[in-house]
């Protein structure tokens, strides 16, 4: 700590502390319009001058010292804080009450009641560029920008899109995209962050213009002429009477318009954000205070919205009668369902009905779902789709570590100094992960290893790529913990404090020379030495994984040669080190964790440990079933089999989403009675026999657990739309109806029985998570979380960990003669899966209409194919019909299908093989043949595509160039010298 004195009083400071962050911190008041505490200083506005020993400095740019007497309100101090904010004026209409941005957060508007400002003594100087609306969700309005570069930076170094630029040098600079590029067609992501920092009204939500304000959504002309009038009264009156009326507007605002926080709906990150409404209609999404996320999101979370008020949205319970869905009354339909379940149980016994939960859904309604099938069905037949993606990974972490989640936080991931990732296309499918790994890596030395079997993002930018052939990462990954234990290159130390069984493990690696790795995957041996050597000369290492990985017949085995690696350089137990299987869905971790699993009670406590049992029999008041149920794979194999008759599924799209999707579909044909609980009529709900609308995450409170294993409270934001219920409450209405006597009023009371009878969540409560706090599992009973696994020792009874052998199977249906390509499959960065909630926003929609095959440059030669082209592709399972897009993103004869359709769906093509141990689909091992077709089409993928742009990569908004305009001088009149550099 340091001691520094502002205007005259004394305050402890921390060594490093930004004078800025002090200042604000100890509730002192100096103008700053540029700096953001999560972009750093970015030293473009030069209203933060203070004065220290008779010189101006930024306080933003200028690290605290031992004995520093700051003064912010000296003559020369204001005098340059002043001409400062002049200069920015001269840039920028006030018009504050005719303007969406009038909602008390506009810097401007504050800086200029802050400094008392009442006339402008430069004139505002239009500039010659017009207003770019082409982007669907945000537009620039050059003429009132102020120049700051807040979301240059936030778009070079914390999105790291690289789009923004400002082109200093320019008479009349401006913000640029892809330095000229109107916003449509460059390669920004929409992913928002430069509109959420944008210190004015320049960049905007275009779901804020003519929304926000009373007087907003006035015609164009009436707005100018009342732009006009404010301009012309300024002379007079000054500025200080004019705020005056935009204030009483603003006020007025705060009655209307609502913020409320919630977590984010789409992926496992956990971003979290107010969310802006006035009655229905969303206004923004502004992530601000998410202790996983801070200011960003990506283009789902903040723009993804046009599913809650879409007018496909169910809104009434539907019956099956005589081939056709009639609607019904809830009462009807409720009654119906209770008592078809009950029959079926009475008649086939308990065993007979399944049910799946969802990971759209809350913590609490996962817990309600397994306790419904537990307590009032008396099966354990119940599983959640982390069975078609995450189970292999936890898997490999129960066998290796203990407990079945990250062992770390994002924050690890980005201080770690070497991250590999492995099959996991981050940038698309965790974007806001890869935010963090793309600037560590730009900013901080921070190096990068990707393997992957297609070239994307996080590839291109990796300092090593390695292109192994499908299904064989196992190979390589035990190869190089040979090759480190061989060369004296693990960290010996580690292991012989922390782990067990390192002799059997040794033996087992006999197979993995570097030189059968090399054959087996393709992937030369000098490269896999390079990445021992990085491996070992890390101080911290961080491995993520996602689907890439998991989704292969040894996912389980895969996953458990990363964690093994991870402990022969012994990367665990330490900040910056671990394991990340990326969690796909915005609460697949939760709904594991909370017991929809046909092994595991909530806390992955076994339903064959007669302890947990009594436990929770005590609880609930009734007997538990024993054995383990089956789990999603198994459910539609016992429906072929005649054992199961009835099936309860929430929110799954799972007639597209299993695969071999067409004998999931015929399976659930055959059901006696289904019942399927979504917000759209899904393809799923084409085979129920009840349907029933439940409510969007909007709609409803309780909690997601995020892949940081983070559980996080979302409020309701909205009112369910009529006719619908919160899931949680659904499944309470039909476990009463069936003759129990749930009577919880408020998910809290939910988590409270969850705390109770779970001891990896003892701790958790609705106080605890209150506003945007949060807790990572496991949670002891005072309240104390763990971000950081491990940190004591591992989760086993002795505190070590295990080091877990496996061996190289192969693959299955691997190409041959007659399906002679590869076909690997996974998301993209727009749409969530396969885009029923996605393609129900407009902009996503416009931007990536339509699925499509990518086919790389040298087949699309030799077959004849270009972009547009349809395309046949026939499995051994199935047939899609798909327009090709040619990119060298793949290689020779490997395409790559993403997830988003529901018409062609990818998974008619894929098999029914799977990870022995976990029965995850081996989606990823897919062979096709592929028949060109006649027909060329237009692209599938438009030209306004982000992935057409043409970054423009720079340090940051790089003010240096503006320090050297001819015209720039540092405010202050030249009295002072200014320190300009940190
Ligand atoms: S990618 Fe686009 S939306 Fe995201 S920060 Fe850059 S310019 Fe803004
Ligand atoms: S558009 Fe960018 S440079 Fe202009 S005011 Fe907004 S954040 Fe600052
Ligand atoms: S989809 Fe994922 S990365 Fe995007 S905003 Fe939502 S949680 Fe964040
Ligand atoms: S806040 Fe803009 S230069 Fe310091």
């Amino acid at each position: 700590m340091v001691k520094v004195a502002i205007d005259g009083v004394q305050h402890e400071a921390q060594v490093n502390e930004l004078l800025i962050d002090l200042i604000n911190r100890v509730g002192g008041s100096v103008p700053h319009v540029c700096y953001h505490p999560q972009l750093g200083p970015v030293q473009t506005c030069d209203t933060c001058m203070v004065e220290i020993e008779g010189r101006l400095v930024r306080a933003c740019a200028t690290e605290v010292a031992d004995g520093m007497r700051v003064s912010t309100k000296s003559a020369k101090a204001s005098a340059a804080q002043v001409e400062a904010f002049d200069r920015i004026l001269s840039n920028h209409l006030l018009y504050c009450t005719v303007c969406d941005n009038n909602n008390g957060n506009c810097t401007v508007h504050n800086t200029t009641k802050l400094l008392a400002i009442e006339h402008q003594k430069i004139p505002f100087r239009s500039k010659p560029y017009e207003v770019d609306n082409t982007n669907p969700f945000y537009r620039y309005d050059p003429d009132q920008c102020i120049l700051c570069g807040r979301c240059v930076e936030a778009c070079q170094n914390v999105e790291v899109n690289e789009t923004l630029s400002i082109n200093w040098e320019d008479p009349n600079p401006r913000v640029l995209w892809d330095g000229g590029s109107t916003i449509q067609e460059s390669s920004c992501v929409s992913c928002g962050h430069c509109v959420t920092v944008c210190p004015c009204n320049a960049l905007m939500e275009k779901t804020m213009l003519g929304h926000a304000g009373f007087l907003t959504s006035l015609k164009k002309s009436a707005l100018s002429g009342m732009i006009e009038i404010v301009k012309g009264v300024e002379p007079e009156t000054g500025y200080g009477s004019i705020l005056q009326v935009s204030e009483a507007e603003e006020a007025m605002r705060e009655h209307r318009i609502r913020k409320t926080k919630t977590v984010c709906t789409y992926c496992g990150v956990g971003c979290s954000f107010d969310v802006w409404t006035k009655d229905r209609h969303i206004l923004k999404v502004a992530p601000e205070h998410g202790p996983a996320n801070g200011i960003s999101t990506c283009v789902k979370g903040k723009f993804g919205w046009g599913h809650i008020n879409s007018e496909d949205r169910l809104t009434t319970p539907l019956i099956r009668e005589g081939g056709k869905f009639r609607q019904a009354s809830w009462d009807e339909a409720l009654g119906l369902v209770a008592r078809r379940l009950s029959e079926i149980k009475a008649n086939h016994g308990s065993d007979s009905l399944a049910f799946i939960s969802s990971s759209k859904c809350t913590n609490e309604e996962s817990y309600l779902m397994q306790k419904l099938a537990r307590a009032v069905i008396g099966t354990n037949n119940v599983d959640n789709c982390s069975r078609y993606c995450q189970s292999p990974a936890t898997q490999g972490l129960f066998r290796t570590v203990g407990y079945g989640g990250d062992s770390g936080s994002i924050t690890d991931v980005e201080a770690a100094d070497l991250v590999m990732i492995v099959g996991s296309n981050t940038a698309e499918s965790h974007p806001v992960i890869a935010t963090r790994v793309k600037s560590s890596h730009k900013l901080n030395g921070q190096k990068l290893i990707v393997s992957d079997i297609r070239e994307n993002e996080m590839a291109r930018r990796a300092d090593l790529f390695l292109h192994p052939k499908p299904g064989t990462d196992i190979a390589w990954l035990s190869a190089i913990s040979r090759y480190l234990l061989d060369n004296g290159l693990a960290h010996s130390k580690f292991l012989d404090q922390w782990v067990n069984g390192l002799a059997e493990y040794r033996k087992s690696l006999d197979p993995f020379t570097m030189e059968a790795a090399a054959r087996i995957s393709g992937v030369p041996e000098e490269t896999l030495k390079t990445v021992a050597r990085m491996i070992s000369e890390a101080k911290a290492m961080c491995i993520l994984w996602a689907m890439g990985v998991t989704q292969h017949s040894q996912g389980s085995d895969t996953s458990t040669a990363i964690s093994n690696l991870l402990l022969i350089s012994g990367n665990y137990m330490r900040p910056g080190t671990g394991a990340y299987p990326l969690r796909g869905h915005n609460n697949v971790q939760g709904a594991s964790d909370h017991g929809a699993m046909p092994n595991m009670l909530p806390g992955y406590q076994s339903v064959d440990d007669p302890e947990v049992r009594q436990r929770f029999e005590t609880g609930w008041k009734v007997k538990l079933p024993s054995t383990k149920g089956l789990d999603n794979h198994q459910m539609v194999e016992a429906i072929y089999e005649g054992k199961l008759k009835s099936i309860y599924l929430i929110g799954e799209e799972m007639s597209i989403v299993d695969c071999n999707a067409n004998y999931v579909a015929e399976g659930f044909a055959k059901l006696e009675f289904f019942v399927v609980q979504d917000i759209f009529f899904s393809n799923t709900c084409r085979y129920a026999d009840v349907v029933l609308p439940g409510a969007p995450s909007l709609e409803k409170e309780g909690t997601f657990t995020s892949t940081e294993r983070r559980i996080q409270r979302l409020y309701q934001v909205l009112e369910p739309i009529e006719g619908c219920w919160p899931d949680w409450k659904i499944t309470q209405e039909i476990a009463n109806r069936m003759g129990t006597d749930w009577g919880y009023q408020h998910p809290s009371e939910i988590m409270d029985e969850i705390a109770a009878l779970t001891p990896m969540f003892a701790g958790v409560s609705y106080e605890r998570l209150e506003g945007y706090k949060s807790l990572q599992w496991p949670v002891a009973a005072d309240g104390t979380d763990e971000p950081l696994l491990y940190i004591k020792g591992f989760a086993f009874p002795d505190g070590k960990a295990r080091l877990f052998p496996v061996s190289w199977i192969g693959v299955t249906d691997a190409p041959d003669s007659k399906f002679e390509l590869h076909l690997n499959n996974g998301r993209l960065l727009e749409h969530f899966h396969e885009g029923n909630l996605t393609y129900r926003t407009e902009g996503i929609k416009e931007k990536t209409p339509d699925v499509f095959v990518e086919v790389s440059p040298e087949l699309a030669e030799e077959r004849g194919i270009q972009s547009g082209t349809w395309v046949q592709l026939v499995s051994r399972y199935g047939q899609v019909r798909v327009r090709a897009l040619v990119t060298d993103r793949v290689q020779g004869y490997e395409l790559y299908m993403p997830m988003n359709s529901v018409e062609s769906p990818v998974n008619r093509l894929t098999s029914s093989h799977a990870d022995p141990v976990t029965n995850t689909p081996a989606y990823k091992e897919t062979s096709v043949h592929m028949n060109v077709l006649a027909e060329v089409g237009q692209s599938p993928l438009p030209r306004i595509n982000s992935r057409f742009g043409h970054p423009t990569p720079q340090n940051g908004v790089e003010v240096e160039r503006k320090w050297k305009r001819p015209d720039y001088a540092p405010p202050g009149n030249g009295l002072v010298q200014l320190q300009t550099n940190k």
